[in-house]
């Protein structure tokens, strides 16, 4: 057994540092390639399901590749989908015969992923699914494919299903070595739907949350946990939306390149990168980490377009990482269509919309030493109005006290977000 020996509070602050992740949801659903709550969107019966488990067989599957992506996006840390909502398992585990050892392709997929992620550098966390739409413990809910009003669920036994999430746990941080994060999801036992309760809806109880988090602690001391257990996490989570304003946790955005996290071929609600990277700069600025999910297809691999998305990330992340990791929020306040970071005296302007010549910055006069463009380090110069002068700059002249103006060039960098860098 590998234990992972960084404290908890190392951890955190790696967690804080690295700022943007790679989600990753794999499964049998790749194959639907419709969307990883195919089978409870289309209520497919478990024979019905049956196929993708018969017909698994990734064979250009090449975790290195995975790996170079994600790095090459600029991503420090990948979360793995060990198991999903389906239940089927990405590892040979002891306790169930679902999973990757029994389909065609036959062999652990958990180790080889992992091995590349850290051979790269990167971080390793697991999703783990809560939830299980396959195991016949799992009582049948409003959530589960196999729902109908009135369903009995004779013969189903919640604990015993604890049992098996612990067990599979345990599992899973027990043979793969040090593990960042832990990422259940979800709970969903005070979640109203149109003002109704999800019937059977499970939580805390159901989980022996608690019990969980402890055997976590255990197991891999300096390990995150999530907030979707009903109790405390280390993190919120916060699902396809950019909170408004500043969040008061630690917390980490889970976003999609498309709206599905499981492979999904027919999909065209693609984020452009451009977007993609706002969402990253504007998560930053509100202290909180991005993961960015993929969805691998059936053969293994990243398809172009997630390629293409990553690669269009990484042109932009090589240039100005130093914008991102170990950078936060700033005190300052920034102007419109503009997102501050900050790292110790350098304040990062992220400008969303490129303005015609002058950007002016409240409470900066006086409080910068130098500005450069950060894409190529060309001098940006700043001008400071001098009310007294009656010239051409009489104009700014009716800026609050305080403002600084910087002198823009006429044509924005070519780059999905351009960035300029204060010397405080
Ligand atoms: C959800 C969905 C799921 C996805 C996850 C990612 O709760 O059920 O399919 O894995 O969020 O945040």
């Amino acid at each position: 057994m590998n234990t992972n020996h960084r404290t908890f509070e190392a951890r955190l602050a790696e967690f804080r540092e690295q700022r943007f992740g790679l989600f990753i949801h794999w499964g049998l659903y790749a194959l639907a390639a419709r969307h990883e709550w195919v089978k409870q969107r289309e209520r497919l019966t478990d024979g019905r399901y049956r196929v993708y488990f018969e017909r698994f067989a990734p064979d250009l599957f090449d975790p290195d590749a995975w790996a170079e992506a994600a790095k090459g996006a600029g991503m420090r840390y990948m979360v793995l989908t060990t198991k999903h909502h389906d239940g089927f398992c990405l590892w040979d585990s002891a306790l169930t015969d679902y999973c990757v050892t029994g389909t065609p392709y036959g062999k652990d997929l958990v180790g080889p992923i992992v091995g590349a992620f850290r051979a790269k550098g990167l971080g390793v966390g697991f999703y783990h699914s809560l939830i299980d739409w396959h195991h016949p413990d799992f009582p049948v809910d409003g959530l589960h494919p196999a729902y109908t009003e009135g369903v009995s669920n004779e013969g189903r036994d919640i604990s015993k299903y604890a049992d098996y999430l612990h067990g599979q746990v345990e599992e899973l941080l027990t043979r793969y070595g040090p593990i960042d994060t832990m990422w259940f999801d979800f709970s969903y036992s005070a979640r109203r739907r149109g003002g109704e309760l999800t019937p059977g809806g499970k939580g805390r109880a159901d989980w022996r949350s608690e019990e969980l988090v402890e055997l976590v602690r255990r197991l891999q001391p300096g390990a995150l946990i999530n907030d979707r257990l009903e109790v405390p996490g280390d993190f919120v989570t916060p699902e396809q939306y950019q909170p408004t304003g500043p969040v008061a946790e630690v917390w980490e955005a889970c976003q999609t390149l498309n709206g599905s996290w499981g492979y999904d071929r027919d999909n065209l609600d693609w984020k452009p990168v451009d977007l993609l990277v706002r969402m990253l700069v504007d998560t930053v600025s509100k202290d909180g980490n991005l993961l960015l999910n993929v969805g691998p297809n059936g053969r293994g691999e990243f398809e172009p377009r997630a390629l293409a998305t990553l690669r269009g990330i990484g042109e932009w992340m090589r240039l100005h990482g130093r914008s991102i990791y170990g950078a936060g929020p700033s005190a300052y306040q920034a102007p419109p269509d503009c997102r501050y970071t900050q790292a110790g005296d350098r304040l990062y302007v992220h400008l969303f919309s490129w303005p015609y010549r002058h950007l002016h910055l409240p409470g900066l006069a006086g409080r910068v030493r130098y500005a450069q463009l950060l894409n190529d380090a060309s001098e940006i110069r700043t001008l400071i109005p001098d009310p007294s002068v009656d010239s051409g700059h009489t104009r700014l002249s009716a800026l609050p006290d305080g403002t600084l103006t910087l002198q823009l060039p006429v044509r924005r960098p070519d780059v999905a977000v351009p960035v300029i860098e204060l010397f405080l």
